[in-house]
């Protein structure tokens, strides 16, 4: 396997996740005592300046969203960290959180100083009870030590619903309501939590932050791609022979993720489609192999980043049958609060079976991606504007897998 280059993972497999005092003698909390000795305002335009960008999905510079929660100067802010994981084929925010839960602590309470909030919550999914044991002892460690100072952490659980990774769902479920998103604006660092500033950054986001304060943000710029630079935790899973986790810069190529750490394709077959980002990714051809994973790169083909998951197809996999257990998903994750996902994610399954039943016509297709492209803008949150895109995709990349189950 190639060499990665580990910064998120830095202490994975070299300290006891349960022992503070291996998080410190590896240098940890060093990051948090760097931002205490600067002003709120510098942090946050050191984070702004590393250009860090959400990990989570969406891509937004880190920095810039707290200054949002800053320049609000409320009293009563809050910092989250989404540790929902709930995309299939996604591990990387456990294998943080299990292997080094102190570098997610600190994360957050570097958030916290900067911004000015007193209490964080760790979102974590429901499937993760043995994680959720091993975040309460990190937490009472470094409340023992005095390391996270007057700023209290509290982990909260899921109970399995993939929309309540959207920020703005998690935040209602956090508050003990149904899991559903709102509408936005306003966006939860001016109104987030009990309606006050709230900063929802990913696990992988905050595991970041205490490298980049004590390194410096020119330091952390320089690696990768450069509009999203850094490194990338993947999970990769299917068709491939090593199905595993790497933390690669983000200017690695698909192929060499596939090939150099996946170790390729098994069994002598070949490739034929790759999907990155989770259930609502779009699916790429062997064209674009070697398109760089960073955020803006695969946008430009159609595709997405994400959560960084990587499932690989060989040349036997059928795109019809795939995407007909994702369209099977979204309509069981839909929450229903908006009718173009609730309605919009069933039709789409729906024919989907018609097709695959030997019923489907050339006029269900047209219709299927009519449909996807208003969902596209219509729906209420990136569930059910992300749900069409395997479909679109596959139908512009795979159109001989549907016209084979045309009469
Ligand atoms: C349906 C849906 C599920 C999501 N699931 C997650 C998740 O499990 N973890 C996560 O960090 N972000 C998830 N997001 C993205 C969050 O809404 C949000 O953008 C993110 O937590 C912000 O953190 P970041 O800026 O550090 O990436 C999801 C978004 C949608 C629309």
């Amino acid at each position: 396997m190639a060499e990665e280059l580990r910064i998120v993972l830095r202490n994975y497999g070299k300290i006891d996740p349960l022992n503070i005092d291996d998080y410190l003698n590896a240098g940890g909390y060093k990051g948090l005592e760097k931002a205490r000795s600067m002003s709120q305002l510098d942090v946050i335009n050191e984070v702004r300046k590393s250009n860090l960008r959400g990990r989570g999905g969406a891509g937004f510079n880190t920095g810039a969203k707290w200054s949002f929660a800053y320049n609000t100067g409320a009293e009563e802010k809050y910092v989250v960290c989404n540790a929902d994981e709930g995309e299939p084929g996604t591990y990387k925010d456990r294998i943080i959180m299990e292997n080094d839960p102190q570098s997610l602590l600190e994360g957050m309470a570097i958030c916290a100083y900067a911004i000015g909030a007193k209490k964080g919550y760790i979102y974590c999914r429901g499937e993760y009870p043995y994680v959720v044991e091993k975040l309460n002892v990190a937490i009472q460690q470094a409340k023992d030590k005095g390391c996270l100072g007057d700023f209290d952490i509290e982990v909260r659980m899921g109970a399995g619903a993939y929309v309540c990774g959207e920020e703005s769902a998690l935040i209602e479920s956090i508050e003990g309501h149904r899991g559903e998103p709102r509408f936005k604006p306003p966006y939860p660092p001016v109104k987030g939590l009990w309606n006050k500033p709230t900063i929802v950054n990913n696990v992988e986001t905050f595991a970041n932050l205490p490298v980049i304060l004590e390194k410096g943000a020119d330091w952390y710029s320089s690696i990768g791609a450069k509009s999203y630079p850094g490194t990338k935790v993947l999970t990769l899973t299917g068709d491939v022979v090593n199905r595993t986790f790497i933390e690669v810069p983000t200017d690695t190529t698909i192929r060499q993720v596939i090939y150099d750490f996946g170790g390729g394709i098994p069994n002598g077959k070949k490739f034929k489609a790759v999907q990155i980002g989770g259930t609502s990714g779009g699916f790429i051809p062997a064209e674009f192999l070697d398109t760089s994973i960073d955020f803006d790169s695969m946008a430009a083909i159609g595709a997405t980043l994400g959560s960084g998951a990587v499932f690989v197809m060989d040349e036997t996999r059928d795109m019809v049958d795939v995407i007909k257990r994702i369209t099977k998903f979204f309509e069981h994750e839909s929450c229903g609060k908006c009718s173009p996902c609730r309605e919009g994610t069933k039709r789409m399954h729906e024919i989907i079976c018609r097709l695959t039943a030997g019923q489907g016509s050339a006029d269900d297709l047209s219709n299927m991606e009519r449909l996807g492209r208003v969902m596209s803008v219509a729906c209420l949150c990136g569930l059910g504007q992300a749900a069409p895109a395997p479909f679109l995709t596959t139908l512009k990349h795979f159109a001989g897998d549907y016209n084979a189950y045309l009469n």
